[in-house]
């Protein structure tokens, strides 16, 4: 396949992302961007374009170095470049103002451990990180602190972000978010719930990493306690 092809190949499916993100109910409006990496830069949402009217070609090339083509980027294009250039490990970053997430975040409250699950983002919290105003350096350099370690954080007073390999893991990931934060706003009506022990959430976190657990599948992420065998009829 040609690089065009490819490259458009990707804007379709950042496109079908975003239609998804307002589906799941996670984002609404003109709230919400979602980035890739591609070539030597990547591709951002354009600003205040609603999901339901964006088509691939609205999608914006930008550089490392903060130049692009193409329509406004997003004005979050700080946080997406400088997560993209510092985090190897993700080619994806998802942000919304997902409600229960955001109700957590305008208290400036990190999701502990409280259920299992809170190790999805890679550690024994979601942390929330400080507030800044959007759009801004310094909101960039809270979200990567936020980041240190961990695919996923709340971000103070605004939203969420969600990071992936993969487009499919960072929607995945930022609905878990979501949930997990409606479960611990729930949870907190009946008061501050107990604390999985971090020797317990480390035994968790390391049995999620091999099973490559909750994503879809995936052939290498083989599940170590069943093993697959052919139908016997
Ligand atoms: P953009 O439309 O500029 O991406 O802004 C939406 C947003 O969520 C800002 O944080």
């Amino acid at each position: 396949m040609s690089d065009d092809t490819d490259n458009m190949e990707l804007r379709r499916e950042m496109v079908g992302i975003c239609r998804r993100m307002n589906a799941s109910g996670i984002n609404q409006g003109t709230a919400g961007n979602l980035s890739v990496r591609s070539g030597s830069g990547f591709l951002i949402t354009p600003s205040s374009l609603p999901y339901e009217t964006m088509q691939p070609e609205d999608l914006v090339e930008m550089d490392f170095d903060g130049t692009y083509v193409g329509r406004r980027p997003s004005s979050e294009w700080r946080f997406h470049r400088d997560i993209l250039k510092n985090r190897p490990d993700v080619n994806v970053v998802l942000h919304c103002h997902s409600i229960y997430a955001t109700t957590l975040a305008v208290h400036h409250k990190t999701i502990p451990s409280f259920h299992y699950m809170t190790g999805v983002a890679g550690g024994t919290t979601i942390r929330c990180s400080k507030y800044a105003t959007f759009g801004t350096q310094a909101l960039s350099d809270h979200a990567l602190e936020a980041l240190q370690d961990r695919l996923a954080c709340l971000l103070g007073q605004h939203g969420q972000i969600s990071l992936g390999k993969t487009l499919e893991s960072a929607l995945w990931l930022a609905i878990e978010v979501e949930t997990i934060s409606r479960m611990y706003v729930q949870a907190l009506t009946l008061g501050e719930p107990p604390i999985l022990p971090d020797d317990e959430m480390e035994r968790v976190i390391a049995q999620m990493k091999r099973m490559s657990y909750g994503h879809a599948p995936d052939p290498e992420g083989v599940n170590d306690v069943a093993k697959p065998r052919a139908p016997k009829h």
